[in-house]
C-alpha cells in the first residue's frame, strides 16, 4: 500500500488531478485493488474501472464487494463497457510483463478512449530491477529453495544482466516470455524492460514526464499525455 500511495501521489501531481472534479480512471491490470481504492477519496466509485484479465482476481474483487466498476477483460484490446471519456488510465506493474505488441497495442487503444488532455501513467521495469537482477547473479545458491529456483528460473530464461543493461541504454524494448500464472500465458507475459529512449521516439512529446526515482517505486514511471488526435497502433510504430 505504500508503494501504491506514492505511485497515487505521483500521479496526482504530475497530471495535476486535483484540478478535476469527479474524474474518471481506469486502473488496467488493477489487480485487487491497491491503487483503485485511493481513488474513493476524489470521486464517485462509478467512476473507477479496474480491468482485470485473471478470472480468478476479477472473483476476489467480488467477493470483497470492491465498489468500483469491475471489467474482466481479454488480454488484447478492447476492454468491453469502457466509456471513451477517461481522463486517467494507469497501470502499475502491468507493462513490466507485457510484450512489445501489446505494449504499443494498448497504449493505442488507451489514447482512444482517454479525453483530450487526459493521461496515461505505467510503470515498467529499468535500472532498479536491473541492478536486483545483478545482485541475485552474484549471490551464492540460495539456502530458501523456493528463493532458489526463482533465481535458477531467471537465469535460465533471461540474458546475463550486463547484457540486458547494455540492450536498456541502447534504448531496446526487451520482453522475455517468461509467463505468470493461470491466463498469463508466455504469449504475452514475461518480464518487460522498456527504455526511456524508447519511449521518446515512439511517443515524443507526449512524454511529459519519466523518473525512476519515486520513493519506494522500484519501477519507472511514464506519463503520456493525449492530445486532440487520436493515434493508431501505425502511428506508433512509424514514429
Ligand atoms: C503485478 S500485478 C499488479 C496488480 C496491480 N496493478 C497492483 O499494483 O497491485 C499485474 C496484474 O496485471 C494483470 N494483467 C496482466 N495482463 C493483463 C491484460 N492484458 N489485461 C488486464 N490485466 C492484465 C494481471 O492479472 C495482474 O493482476
Amino acid at each position: 500500500m505504500r508503494q501504491a500511495f506514492d505511485f497515487y501521489v505521483h500521479m496526482r501531481t504530475v497530471c495535476h488531478l486535483d484540478q478535476v472534479r469527479q474524474p474518471k480512471v481506469l486502473d488496467f491490470g488493477g489487480g485487487w485493488g491497491r491503487v483503485s481504492r485511493l481513488f474513493l477519496r476524489d470521486t464517485k466509485p462509478r467512476n473507477i474501472y479496474l480491468a482485470e484479465t485473471r478470472a480468478s482476481t476479477v472473483q476476489l474483487l467480488k467477493d470483497l464487494n470492491a465498489p468500483y466498476t469491475v471489467i474482466h477483460n481479454a488480454p488484447p484490446p478492447p476492454i468491453i463497457g469502457l466509456p471513451n471519456d477517461l481522463d486517467l488510465v494507469f497501470a502499475y506493474s502491468v507493462f513490466s510483463h507485457l510484450s512489445e505488441k501489446y505494449f504499443l497495442d494498448w497504449m493505442a487503444y488507451f489514447l482512444n478512449v482517454l479525453k483530450p488532455g487526459g493521461h496515461v501513467v505505467f510503470t515498467s521495469r529499468g535500472h532498479y530491477f536491473i541492478r536486483h537482477l545483478q545482485h541475485l547473479h552474484a549471490r551464492e545458491e540460495a539456502a530458501d529453495p523456493t528463493l532458489a529456483e526463482h533465481i535458477r528460473r531467471l537465469k535460465q530464461m533471461m540474458p546475463h544482466p550486463d547484457q540486458i543493461l547494455r540492450l536498456h541504454d541502447a534504448g531496446e524494448f526487451q520482453f522475455y516470455p517468461i509467463g505468470g500464472s493461470e491466463e498469463l500465458t508466455p504469449s504475452f507475459f514475461g518480464e518487460a524492460f522498456i527504455p526511456e529512449a524508447y519511449l521518446k521516439k515512439h511517443f515524443g512529446d507526449a512524454i511529459i514526464n519519466f523518473t525512476e526515482d519515486v520513493p519506494r517505486v522500484d519501477q519507472s514511471i511514464t506519463v503520456l499525455r493525449a492530445t486532440v488526435r487520436s493515434y493508431a497502433v501505425t502511428d506508433l510504430i512509424t514514429a
